[in-house]
């Protein structure tokens, strides 16, 4: 895929929204973005050392009830780049967008739906720390980087070619409705698996859960105990502290 790198945008994310018939099928880049934006309303704060970047996927080929588990494929396809790039395993996916490592954010994704006459569009907008080392003191204690990981510089085209090949791999399978990748992630790369959780809506409100999975359809399944389950969609879970 073609390349559109900026010096500086508001944000990838609202570039290719806005620009979408321009972009098709390219990776639309910012060294720098003024307004970065995460997921439920959130700044997504990064500079030149990382990686931030969007680009859309035609969902011509896709099942409408499909569109929700680009998030987790996406996901699944960072995950596995950068376990690649760096030879380590220990990224997982905290579910429903958010890759860790040991329990610290490195990379963040948003995707949202675009609907328009000539069909139905998903914009993924993802922002992976690469080479930075200082963070702010806001999130010092929850993010990392992969060169905090393991010391190395990493070169950011070789990222995003990896992630390319990831995904559109895993895209196909989706488009074949065969959502393997989900079982993939339960099996190996689920990081609240077994973890307990608060729902921060009212209808749940100061009691936390155990997860269990997350199922077919992207949601997240939780223990209520004598083992009655119920499922959540992409309500934001906090980690319980105890
Ligand atoms: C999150 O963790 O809530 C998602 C963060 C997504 C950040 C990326 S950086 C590139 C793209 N442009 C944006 O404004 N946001 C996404």
């Amino acid at each position: 895929m073609k390349k559109l790198v900026f010096e500086t945008l508001s944000s990838t994310q609202t570039y290719v929204k806005e620009n979408y018939n321009k972009v098709l099928d390219i990776f639309v880049i910012a060294k720098k973005q003024t307004d970065g934006r995460g997921r439920l309303g959130r700044y997504w704060i990064s500079n030149e050392d990382n990686l931030m970047f969007s680009f859309i996927v035609n969902c011509k080929n896709l099942l409408i009830e499909n569109y929700p588990l680009l998030t987790l494929l996406t996901g699944l396809a960072v995950r596995n780049t950068l376990s690649t790039i760096t030879h380590n395993d220990n990224f997982l996916i905290k579910w429903p967008n958010d890759i860790l490592y040991n329990g610290m954010k490195v990379c963040g994704i948003i995707a949202e739906g675009l609907y328009k006459e000539d069909g139905n569009y998903v914009v993924i907008g993802i922002g992976i720390n690469v080479n930075q080392t200082s963070f702010d003191k806001a999130i010092s204690n929850t993010a990392t980087s992969l060169k905090e990981i393991t010391r190395v510089d990493y070169n950011k085209d070789t990222i995003l070619d990896v992630f390319e090949n990831n995904f559109k791999k895993l895209l196909k399978e989706l488009e074949n409705n065969d959502k393997n990748f989900i079982r993939e992630i339960n099996s190996k790369y689920n990081y609240l698996k077994q973890r307990l959780v608060d729902i921060n809506n009212d209808e749940y409100k100061g009691k936390s859960f155990e997860c269990i999975r997350i199922n077919p359809n992207g949601n997240l399944v939780l223990s209520k105990g004598n083992n009655r389950e119920f499922e959540i969609n992409s309500n934001e879970v906090t980690l319980h502290k105890n």
